[in-house]
């Protein structure tokens, strides 16, 4: 199996490429969205990718999308045998593409976080907060919230996000979309918790994005996926310890232990390492799968 790191559809309006995802502009008011099998981390894109990620990544939103009754998503249309021309005689794009409302995108990242690991615990051990939210000292790594708490980011198109305080997007967006956000996003995250329980995973933080069509806030991009969110085996839990997880957390570890500055270009991951993430990958989905259809 080879991995698909980019598409080429003769005839299609390519609109951008994200670091996973290939846009395509169907009409004024729909997109075509791939996701191809790319891995970014640190922000740098690797020049190999994961083979079958991105079917993997959509499996996944798509079948959370489906799941997610008290809030509405961008999705129109799954199947790609029912994409227009050309996109319907390219089966490349099968289980790896969805149509898609085009929404005017909420430039922030939206975080629940129910555990702290990443950079909110690198934020918490430097001021002993999150986003301005103050925490109880002596939190260990991957210590349990005592509730989950959302933290927005700026969604930079160039370099790294930053936490910011929520009070900084209220003056942005208003404070009745902010709360309205806020709301959304920590219900999604206990809404994965308890389904992600059932199969013995723990979620330990998410990113959402949102997105705006004829006025009403809907859920866009991707959704509960290895690349957006964090999830670790219940079983081998422990508070104080860099937790097993099935995301890209892996491929982080992995390059802490390499010489790359994390500036320079990207080195290509080994073929073990490609292999255990693909690994991982599929078995979140598998997991996911026994719980939600
Ligand atoms: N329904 C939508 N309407 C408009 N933009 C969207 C929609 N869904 C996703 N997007 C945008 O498409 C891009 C998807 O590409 P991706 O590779 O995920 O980007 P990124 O590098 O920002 O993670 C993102 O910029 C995302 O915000
Ligand atoms: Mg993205």
């Amino acid at each position: 199996m080879k991995a698909l790191t980019q598409t080429n559809i003769p005839g299609a309006k390519k609109l951008f490429s994200g670091k996973v995802r290939d846009v395509y502009e169907l009409d004024d008011e729909h997109l075509l969205i791939v996701s191809t099998d790319r891995i970014s981390a640190f922000d740098h894109i690797f020049p190999n990718g994961i083979p079958g990620k991105g079917e993997i990544l959509n499996t996944i939103s798509n079948l959370w999308f489906k799941n997610i009754g008290f809030m509405r998503n961008h999705i129109v249309e799954t199947d790609y045998r029912k994409f227009p021309k050309p996109f319907c005689d390219h089966d490349e794009l099968k289980d790896r593409a969805v149509i898609t409302r085009r929404a005017k995108k909420i430039d922030f990242e939206c975080i629940a976080r129910g555990y702290i690991i990443g950079t909110g615990w690198n934020d918490y051990q430097k001021t002993g907060a999150i986003c301005g939210i103050t925490l109880p000292t002596g939190l260990k790594l991957a210590d349990r919230l005592e509730r989950p708490i959302f933290t927005p980011s700026t969604k930079a198109d160039e370099g790294h996000d930053e936490n910011i305080a929520f009070e900084h997007m209220q003056k942005e967006l208003g404070k009745e979309l902010s709360d309205k956000i806020s709301e959304m996003t920590l219900k999604v995250f206990s809404f994965a918790g308890e389904v992600l329980d059932k199969c013995n995973i723990i979620i330990a933080d998410t990113k959402l994005e949102f997105g705006i069509v004829k006025d009403e806030l809907i859920l866009i991009d991707e959704v509960l996926t290895p690349d957006s969110s964090r999830f670790w085996e219940k079983e081998k839990y422990t508070p104080g310890v860099s937790p097993l997880s099935f995301d890209k957390q892996y491929i982080r570890d992995y390059l802490n232990t390499t010489t790359w500055d994390k500036n320079s270009p990207a080195p290509a991951l080994p073929e073990e390492v490609v292999e255990k993430t693909r690994e991982k990958y599929l078995e979140i989905l598998n997991r996911i799968k026994t719980v939600l259809n």
